[in-house]
């Protein structure tokens, strides 16, 4: 049976991309390697975990032998890696982590991808998963494309941004078959409730305050995470190696903007007056070199993989919002202990 590796697969993104190829693809072995970080959590998976295609390994990234293990024992002809640490705001406070994992991980995985691809690459894949942000703050308009020129501003995206151009010069120097793809920010059910739209779901309903950075008019680009989740696999099956494809669902929302949608949502959800919450707002202090916009332009993978995202904005927040208000045993379970420090240390300094 072929092998294909998911890095990260118990965290937001991977848990939909394994869902996903475990139902399609019933005839392949999907592996999932994760080392359970306080952003990973097998309550993700727990849909799939009986299928017989599916394993979990609980694995570093970063530990090469390893690594070199799982490739070997399951004949592994394709990788697709997101495992990684991908909050802004902790990457700010500990930005030695993010160069540990996301730099020398995803080298650690392109290392042993090409010793075990020495013989025969024929049809092996190193798929790369990375974000928009590696290109920067879009402070006069416009929008991302494959060719704009690199420009990290946060610890996160200049880490992203280094695996990224590891994985370009694997394929260069040693014809490593690889290829990446950068996308915007993705919400969904199973995020953690760090990141903006499921932090402002529970607080809403916990009636906390809502903590907006700075004036809110930050500008973020938003697309579903099962979107996400089917963009990869058609990169992964169509795509062409050596390539860039960015993906993102041209649906640009100021913060302010979508926390007051956010709350109309939640509140008439919670049977509560629409706009009830909007006295939760609080503005609090920036973020320190908060990236002003990201816009991104996806078109080189809507007319060459023919991919749309399938979601409108509205639905796709309903449905999220929906999702995290029936599910608080989720949240209960990945919301206690370690969370509940970084939520002092963060909010309440
Ligand atoms: P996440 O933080 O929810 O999940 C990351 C997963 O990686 C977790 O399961 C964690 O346990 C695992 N992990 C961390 N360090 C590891 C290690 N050393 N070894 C093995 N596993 C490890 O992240 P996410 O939001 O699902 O993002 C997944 C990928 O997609 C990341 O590479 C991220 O940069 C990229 N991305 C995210 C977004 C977004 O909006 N969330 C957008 C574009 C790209
Ligand atoms: P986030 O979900 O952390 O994603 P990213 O920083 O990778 O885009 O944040 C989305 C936007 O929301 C970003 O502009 C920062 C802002 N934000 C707040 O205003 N308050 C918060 O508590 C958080 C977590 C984010």
């Amino acid at each position: 049976m072929k092998s294909i590796l998911i890095t990260g697969g118990a965290g937001f993104i991977g848990s939909h991309v394994v869902r996903l190829f475990v139902n399609k693809y019933p005839d392949t072995t999907i592996v999932n390697m994760d080392n359970l970080t306080y952003a990973g959590n097998l309550e993700n998976l727990r849909d799939v975990v009986s299928q017989p295609n599916y394993r979990f390994v609980k694995a570093d990234i970063c530990d090469y032998a390893q690594v070199k293990k799982i490739l070997s024992d399951f004949e592994v002809t394709g990788i697709i890696h997101l495992a990684a640490e991908s909050h802004v705001d902790r990457s700010i406070t500990d930005p030695f982590i993010f160069a540990h994992t996301n730099v020398i991980g995803t080298l650690t995985l392109l290392q042993a991808a090409k010793e075990q691809w020495a013989r025969d690459r024929d049809g092996c894949l190193f798929y790369h998963v990375s974000t928009d942000e590696v290109y920067g703050s879009l402070e006069h308009g416009g929008f991302f494309v494959e060719t704009t020129p690199y420009d990290p501003k946060s610890p996160y995206s200049a880490s992203k941004a280094a695996s990224d151009h590891f994985v370009r010069a694997f394929y260069n120097t040693y014809k490593l078959p690889a290829l990446v793809s950068n996308c915007s920010n993705n919400y969904g059910p199973y995020q953690f409730p760090e990141k903006l739209i499921p932090l402002f779901i529970n607080n809403i309903r916990c009636n906390k305050p809502l903590p907006v950075y700075g004036k809110g008019e930050n500008v973020r680009d938003w697309l579903f995470v099962e979107d996400h989740a089917r963009a990869i696999d058609v990169i992964f099956h169509h795509g062409r190696v050596g390539d860039t494809y960015n993906i993102g669902g041209f649906n640009e929302w100021k913060n302010i903007d979508l926390i007051r949608l956010m709350i109309r949502v939640t509140d008439r959800l919670l049977d509560r007056p629409e706009g009830a919450s909007e006295k939760l707002i609080t503005f609090v202090t920036d973020r320190a070199g908060h990236d002003l916009r990201y816009a991104i332009d996806s078109t080189k993978l809507k007319t060459e993989l023919g991919w749309t995202p399938s979601l409108q904005f509205e639905e796709g927040l309903e449905k999220t919002v929906r999702w995290y208000l029936s599910n608080q045993a989720w949240l209960d379970s990945v919301t206690s202990g370690e969370y509940q420090r970084y939520y002092e240390q963060m909010y309440n300094r």
